[in-house]
């Protein structure tokens, strides 16, 4: 690590790129194997179809792929990357998997890390990243979120399966002495209310040898009480955004782009009615890739800065929620 600047004060926003599988699962495909249909999984989360992994396509790859991507749209040479920052709840290695692509981006000069806060997990990592920067530890970072939750999701449940997908996102972040595009943020846990959706360790008990248990270790598919974090969400995401307007004395109407974790399109009108921002202001690609948990907001964002919806010095509110229960607001300045 190199000597702290202190002058370092600010964040900016240097480049983003993503990656999803090939495979396609369409509502009409889901229908054959659970008592479903298109129309029902349209109408309640506005999801037509969701990438699903196959070999080569785990979170290592995923984020690798991604990751790569924002490093060549900042332009960057990879060995100048000081940090790297996974968010992933289902990485290819318990142990972590961000060194893994470390290694693979042959960023040598970079320390990698993974984090776990499910779908907030690309907030709070984005959050994360920026506090070392503006610490003056770090100049680049790579925060990536990927996820690859289809092979968690009980495939036999209708209530969850028709959800989730898989999929990588990645920004490029660098510290700067000039400026600071990262307007502000917030974040909260409430760990009451996390029974409303996990994906929780399924242990066995075993024997090593006489009188000496443990307990082995695999996981259960994901459990959620759909409803609650539904209720959840269209409450807790307007008031955490709200107050961080106020905080930062923004208003609404100056927002240029609202990038919420893309989980359903009800929750994401519902949001939008609340804080007053129009739907063309809200940006949604969850009908193609449904929620690929922490890679949602990355993955969102990349699709509008290459179709250059999102440009130089426009203004993002953004929101990550989800298991935990956890959720977290960021309002940032592009570029
Ligand atoms: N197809 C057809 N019918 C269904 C399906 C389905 N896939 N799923 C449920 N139903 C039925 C139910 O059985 C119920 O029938 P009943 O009235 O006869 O009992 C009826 O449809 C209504 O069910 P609800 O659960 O009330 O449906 P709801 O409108 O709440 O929509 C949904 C369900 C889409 C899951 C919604 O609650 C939701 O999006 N919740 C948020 C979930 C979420 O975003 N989770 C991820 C968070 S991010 C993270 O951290 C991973």
């Amino acid at each position: 690590m190199e000597e702290k600047n202190l002058n370092q004060i600010g964040v900016s926003f240097k480049g983003s790129g993503s990656y999803v599988p090939d495979q396609i699962l369409t509502n009409q495909k889901i229908s054959q194997k659970v008592d479903t249909s298109d129309e029902w999984i349209k109408s309640r989360t506005g999801i037509s179809e969701r990438r699903i992994s196959s070999l080569g396509d785990n979170v290592t790859d995923m984020g690798y792929k991604a990751a790569l991507n924002a490093i060549d749209n900042a332009n960057w040479d990879v060995k100048t990357i000081d940090l790297i920052v996974l968010a992933t709840s289902t990485p290819h290695d318990l142990f972590g998997s961000a060194p893994s692509i470390q290694a693979k981006l042959g960023a040598s000069n970079a320390v990698a890390f993974d984090l776990t806060a499910a779908c907030s997990g690309f907030l709070f990592a984005l959050i994360t990243a920026s506090q070392f920067l503006k610490g003056g530890n770090f100049k680049r970072a790579v925060v990536i979120g990927a996820d690859q939750l289809s092979s968690f999701v009980d495939w036999k449940d209708r209530r969850s399966c028709i959800l989730f997908g898989d999929g990588a996102g990645a920004l490029a972040i660098e510290a700067t002495n000039e400026f600071d595009n990262f307007i502000g943020f917030d974040m909260r846990t409430d760990g009451k209310r996390g029974s409303f959706l996990n994906l929780p360790s399924k242990n066995k008990k075993d024997s090593i040898i006489d009188n000496i248990d443990f307990l082995s270790g695999s996981f259960s598919p994901i459990q959620m009480n759909g409803q609650e974090v539904y209720k959840f969400a269209v409450k807790e995401v307007p008031i955490i955004l709200d107050k961080l307007f106020r905080e930062k004395n923004y208003t609404s109407d100056q927002v240029d782009w609202l990038v919420l974790h893309q989980a359903n399109q009800r929750i994401l009108d519902s949001v939008g009615e609340r804080l007053k921002i129009p739907r063309e202001k809200i940006l949604s690609n969850l009908e193609k890739y449904g929620n690929t948990s922490a890679a949602t907001i990355p993955l969102m964002m990349d699709e509008a800065i290459r179709n250059q919806n999102i440009k130089q010095n426009d203004i993002i509110a953004t929101s990550g929620f989800g298991a935990g229960l956890s959720w977290g607001a960021a309002l940032i300045k592009w570029g």
